[in-house]
């Protein structure tokens, strides 16, 4: 029996990327998947290549009637949800001096605001399920130590860790954990738009000496969304390959 055999779970920017691995892990493990995403042809796509039952929706984590939405389509199709994973990203880097103050804030609007929104939603709705649940943050290893031209998306990932730990002790007593992680540099699209230079600086930093695959990111998704992680919560689980310990 997989380790999320009868749960739902709700994985926002999974239409690529970390998202859709996490989506992967989840549904070969027996869960229902709902992919949300602000591409719909992309989420409806993704979802059409999982191994189980699984849907796809547009939702922009920024926009509240969006995020409201994502539930409603995912209680629609399968009834409930169980696990959330807020994991929509996008990066706008550039050093202090040259970033506009809309690169700013779009960073943290998809960041800290869709965290934000998701969190309160689910909470909401995990709550009036009365049967406990699981909430995952996507956090980064730049929210620990900072990176250069990220002071939006080190401060938005930083920010994420605080609001874990805050909802996480909100959320306890009603059985559902909140916690988060921190993943390094992952070979994604988001990583491949990096300048050449700083993809090669940053895998020679690695002590385990290459770039994580998305897989290994969902893997302890799937750790902090099945009972494996039961008495964890408020936590945040670094998935660096050694880098900034
Ligand atoms: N790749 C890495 O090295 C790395 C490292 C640390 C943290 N992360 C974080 O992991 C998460 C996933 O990153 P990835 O590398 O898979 O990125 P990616 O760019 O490959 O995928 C991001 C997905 O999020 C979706 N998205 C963007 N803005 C959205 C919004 N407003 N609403 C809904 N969906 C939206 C995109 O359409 C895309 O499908 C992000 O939160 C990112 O910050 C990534």
């Amino acid at each position: 029996m997989g380790l999320l055999e009868g749960r739902v779970a709700l994985i926002t920017g999974g239409a690529q990327g970390i998202g859709l691995a996490i989506a992967q892990r989840f549904s070969d493990e027996g869960a229902q998947v709902v992919i949300a995403d602000m591409r719909e042809d992309a989420a409806v796509e993704a979802a059409g290549t999982l191994s189980g039952e699984a849907t796809g929706v547009r939702a922009n984590v920024t926009d509240p009637e969006d995020v409201t939405g994502m539930f409603e389509h995912a209680i629609e199709a399968f009834g409930r949800v169980d696990v959330l994973v807020n994991n929509a990203g996008i990066t706008r880097d550039a050093s202090l001096k040259n970033m506009t103050l809309e690169e700013f804030e779009q960073v943290i609007d998809v960041h800290l605001k869709g965290t934000w929104l998701g969190l309160k939603e689910g909470l909401a709705r995990m709550k009036a399920q009365g049967e406990g649940g699981s909430m995952i943050n996507m956090s980064s290893i730049s929210g620990k130590v900072g990176n250069f031209g990220q002071s939006n998306y080190a401060a938005a990932k930083a920010g994420i860790v605080g609001m874990t730990k805050s909802v996480a002790r909100e959320a306890a007593r009603a059985n559902i954990r909140v916690n988060a992680i921190q993943p390094g540099l992952i070979a994604t699209e988001m990583t491949a738009a990096m300048p050449k230079e700083a993809y090669e600086a940053a895998e020679k930093a690695i002590p385990l000496g290459r770039a994580g695959q998305p897989d290994e990111i969902a893997k302890v998704a799937l750790f902090l969304a099945s009972d494996l992680s039961s008495y964890c919560t408020g936590i945040t689980i670094e998935v660096a390959g050694g880098r900034h310990m």
